[in-house]
């Protein structure tokens, strides 16, 4: 057992420190500075089994309509070999083709996002060829049970343990073999070896080091729920990052019944794939045409208002972009970006005001995404700046339109990947014209849609409002 070296870390961002601090260099937070050294290697009775824990069998439920939309051919779930089927197209896509075996998997999120429901439907799903264990610490057997019930989820071989005690749970599954272990959550599982409570960074990482040391020497994929957590009291899923293969964090608005969830780390395939499910009275389900969720447009266009095709997660997606601003009555101008890059918008409105003519100085600056994607691209430079425009003249955008394209520092529109994929998405949902850079026209005409090219802001400007 090697020495157990002192440090300290962030609770919240999961930085390490070596001497204890009132304040995260990293993040900022305070007073989220942990031991985590303390109690690491006191892990000796590793190789003794704990008692099995008690699993409960689930019972009677209708027949299993699964994730995916029953009348969404593409929703059938097919993996390649050696990865299982999660039971929904969308999730496969953003694990990188099914379930790895030996994998580890964290599915972070706020409290109520739906993290217990999606692998609960998983859970069901991957059970009707295997055993499957799914742990929680979170709720009771029954009220797991009510809820799989409520879901119409098809028992098969599902077990539920209402265990929080990690070698009982490590014990249990290693005697049902099973073909997937679900842990709900990091947070509520504990190994009674170490000193420190449950809920902290010590046991967290302990625990998510023993749940990878059993996948890797079963092969058992191991999905481990991790609340994300603002108020600091106890550790986020950020500490367990660097430990998993694949990290997936739900990504939604709080209001929408909308559920977007983005790999962030992949060791088995791209990162950054996202899928889409909507939240049902009868649990997740898959969302056939994302564009749709962000394009619910009212049918009168109100300035500041245009819609753009961001590429996210491997393929085109139609996004509105709302801009506002507003004469500011003291103090500093206001630049609050939401799902946009707060520094980015900065350096535009720079732009906005040296080479398309408009200065926002005086004035606060709101923009959003709709719908709570973040957009990490871009592309959405010219929209974004156009909706400012728009608020700003008070005058609305055609409906009809949509724009991408990077802005420079010069003024200049330059072109972004994949522009003819986004300019035939935008055709396909109905979209009439099309404002990109010039280096983005398409080599053959698109059907029913008409494309301008511009190389400067200003003449972005122009047509738009001309
Ligand atoms: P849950 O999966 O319990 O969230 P988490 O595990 O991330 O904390 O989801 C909880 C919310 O989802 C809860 O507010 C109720 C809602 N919900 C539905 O709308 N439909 C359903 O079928 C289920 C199971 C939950
Ligand atoms: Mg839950």
């Amino acid at each position: 057992m090697g020495r157990s070296k002192t440090a300290f870390v962030c609770r919240s961002c999961g930085a390490e420190s070596p001497r204890w601090q009132g304040q995260c260099a990293q993040c900022g937070e305070w007073n989220t500075l942990e031991d985590a050294g303390s109690g690491a290697s006191r892990t000796a009775g590793r190789g003794s089994r704990a008692p099995a824990a008690r699993a409960v069998a689930l019972l009677g439920a209708g027949a299993d309509p699964g994730i995916g939309p029953g009348d969404h051919p593409s929703s059938a779930s097919a993996a390649p070999a050696g990865r299982t089927p999660s039971g929904s197209a969308e999730l496969d896509r953003v694990l990188g083709g099914g379930i790895v075996a030996g994998s580890v998997t964290l599915l972070g999120g706020d409290p109520g996002i739906g993290k217990s429901t999606l692998l609960l439907q998983v859970a069901a799903q991957v059970a009707a060829g295997t055993p499957v264990l799914y742990a929680t610490g979170e709720e009771s057997a029954a009220q797991v049970g009510a809820r799989a019930a409520r879901l119409g989820l098809a028992p098969g071989g599902l077990q539920i343990a209402p265990e929080a005690e990690l070698p009982r749970i490590l014990t249990a599954a290693r005697e049902m073999r099973v073909g997937l272990l679900v842990i709900d959550s990091i947070q509520t599982v504990f190994s009674p070896d170490l000193e420190a409570g449950a809920g902290g960074v010590a046991q967290l990482r302990e625990c998510a080091a023993v749940l990878v040391r059993f996948a890797k020497d079963s092969g058992t994929p191991v999905f481990i729920i991790g609340h994300v957590t603002r108020e600091g009291t106890i550790a986020g899923p950020k500490v367990l990052e660097h430990l998993v293969d694949t990290v997936l964090y739900f990504e939604s608005d709080a209001g929408s019944r909308h559920r977007i969830v983005r790999a962030t780390k992949n060791r088995f395939g791209p990162v950054g794939e996202l899928a889409f499910f909507a939240m049902m009275e009868t649990g997740l389900r898959e969302v056939a045409n994302p564009s749709a969720i962000f394009l619910a447009r009212p049918s009168t266009i109100a300035p500041g208002s245009l819609v753009t095709v961001a590429r996210e997660g491997g393929r085109p997606l139609l996004v509105e972009i709302q801009g506002l601003v507003d004469p500011m009555r003291f103090g500093n101008p206001r630049r609050v970006a939401q799902g946009l890059d707060a520094t980015r918008l900065a350096m535009l409105l720079a732009v906005l005001h040296r080479h398309g003519g408009l200065s926002l100085q005086d004035h606060d600056v709101f923009a959003n995404v709709v719908g709570g994607l973040a957009l990490r691209e871009t592309a959405s430079d010219l929209p974004l700046l156009l909706t400012l425009a728009s608020s700003l003249r008070d005058r609305p955008l055609p409906a009809t339109l949509v724009a991408f394209g990077e802005v420079g520092l010069t003024g200049e529109v330059r072109p972004v990947a994949y522009g003819e994929e986004r300019l035939r998405e935008a055709a396909k949902q109905g979209f009439r014209q099309a404002l990109v850079a010039e280096d983005n026209l398409p080599r053959k005409p698109i059907e029913g849609l008409t494309v301008r090219g511009v190389s400067r802001l200003a003449d972005a400007v122009d047509y738009a409002f001309g």
